[in-house]
């Protein structure tokens, strides 16, 4: 069977009413990314090399975010049978082993259809994947024989009370040969409580025309599907569960793993320390021996190591953190380099900036990188020291070795080595304060 062409069907054309949603159901995100990429990832990953999306009229919108992934259309939304024939004009052709995959149920493993593949080649015309969910909800059943071969396939909303009782339920996916499959689809009919062309009754038709019907057990983790925004919401929970134990067993520590996110692409080096409640969006890579306070959150940064993040930070796009830098509370970093060793402790907002090593960033520092039109390059040389509550107005460039004294508002570039401050000179009135208070205090008292 390995060396047979594979194709697979991803079906993505359903009205996804459930999800009381505006937006398409397989563009709903997990960890990040619209829970089609995911099955599609998976897919690419295996050794399926036909994949076509089944999608409705008008849903340019998945067809953009599959590309390059062949889309054809369903015209209406007949169900799940009549979804996987409009794929047939563009597989006519095809000989060898059809996958059919719901693109609500993305968190299938390579491993499974791997173990699809080995349960074809024990001669299974058709393959399906069940699960023993703790909750079996509205998942269609699967029906065994007394002789414990699989029979048929029954909806949630057809089955009788004992139907309901089965404990393995249909993941949705399937696998046998592209032809047959399409062969038994022609013979499904409406005749169901949604009048819809199932899917599901193929089994029944594979099997009565003498056909062997294999079941493969997934984990729940792995096909549990997404019908509401609930199901999502666990769907996240399980991929984040996932994915915080793979990083446990890798070395990265956690106090609090349930309240740390993670995005299905974030990098974490092992020796790293997260404290809890973090939340990582998309591209983020952080190197080992860095410790994340809580409440600190990083999107598109790099942070190298040994340095140390937050609590409350922001890292956004093109922070680059380089070794050994302390970023401190309510600091905001934006596509500026952090070069090692660098300072920037407490409520900052650098953007558009290369801070060079071995900086201090007094509290408060701001770099005015825009102007309401354009962004504009702020450069602060190494060892040089900036003022708390300074203003830098980009562009504008900090000479390395040079002071800024505090509360200043710079507008022209500094010399190497300089000290530059912008400051009214301080004045001073002896005993001011006692006349005035006493001044005070007697009208006060007079009224
Ligand atoms: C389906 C299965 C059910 C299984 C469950 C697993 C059928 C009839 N039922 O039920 O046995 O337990 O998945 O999650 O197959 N779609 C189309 N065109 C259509 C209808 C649906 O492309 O006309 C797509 C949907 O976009 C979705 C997938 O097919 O990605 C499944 O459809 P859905 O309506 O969610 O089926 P379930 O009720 O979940
Ligand atoms: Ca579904």
């Amino acid at each position: 069977m390995a060396n047979k062409e594979m194709a697979a069907i991803v079906l993505a054309a359903g009205m996804g009413t459930r999800m009381n949603s505006d937006l398409p159901k397989v563009l709903h995100k997990v960890a990040g990314r619209a829970i089609i990429s995911h099955l599609l990832d998976t897919l690419d990953q295996s050794q399926i090399s036909n994949i076509i999306v089944v999608v409705s009229p008008n849903s340019q919108e998945i067809s953009s975010s599959v590309y390059p992934h062949k889309t054809v259309v369903q015209e209406k939304p007949l169900g799940t049978g009549n979804a996987v024939l409009s794929a047939y004009t563009a597989l006519k052709e095809f000989r060898g082993d059809l996958t059919i995959l719901c693109g609500d149920v993305p968190l299938i493993s390579v491993e499974t259809l791997k173990a699809i593949s080995d349960k074809r080649s024990e001669g299974f015309d058709l393959v399906l994947v069940g699960f023993k969910p703790a909750d079996g909800l509205a998942y269609g059943r699967i029906v065994t024989s007394p002789d414990g071969s699989v029979s048929k396939i029954v909806e949630f909303l057809d089955a009788t009370e004992e139907e309901r009782g089965i404990k393995t339920c249909n993941s949705g996916l399937m696998c046998g040969d592209a032809q047959k499959i399409f062969s038994w689809l022609k013979e499904v009919r409406p005749n169901n409580s949604k009048g819809e062309y199932y899917l599901t009754d193929m089994v029944g038709i594979a099997k009565e025309s003498g056909c062997k019907v294999g079941l493969v057990l997934a984990k729940e983790e792995e096909v549990m599907g997404v019908n509401t925004l609930k199901d999502l919401a666990n769907l996240e929970q399980t991929f984040q569960n996932k994915r915080r134990e793979e990083f446990m067993l890798k070395g990265v520590q956690m106090i609090s793993p349930d309240t740390v996110y993670f995005s299905y692409d974030t990098e974490i080096e092992p020796g790293v320390i997260i404290e809890p409640y973090v939340f990582f969006g998309l591209g983020v890579k952080v190197c080992s021996g860095t410790l994340i306070k809580s409440f600190s959150y990083l999107e598109g940064a790099s942070v190298e190591r040994s340095c140390n993040i937050g609590p409350f930070c922001r890292l956004r796009p093109q922070a680059e953190i380089k070794e050994g830098v302390h970023i401190g509370n309510f600091v905001e970093v934006k596509k500026s380099v952090i070069e090692e060793g660098s300072k920037v402790n407490h409520l900052s907002y650098i953007g558009d900036a290369r801070v060079g090593s071995h900086v201090n960033i007094g509290a408060g520092t701001i770099t005015c990188n825009y102007d309401g039109f354009t962004k504009k390059h702020t450069d602060i040389g190494s060892g040089s020291f900036i003022g708390s509550n300074t203003c830098l107005v980009a562009p504008v460039s900090i000479g390395e070795g040079s002071i800024i004294g505090a509360g200043s508002t710079i507008t022209h570039n500094v010399g190497k080595d300089s000290l530059a401050l912008t400051r009214t000179k301080q004045e001073e009135k002896e005993g001011w304060a006692l006349k005035y208070r006493t001044r005070k205090s007697k009208k006060k008292e007079d009224q």
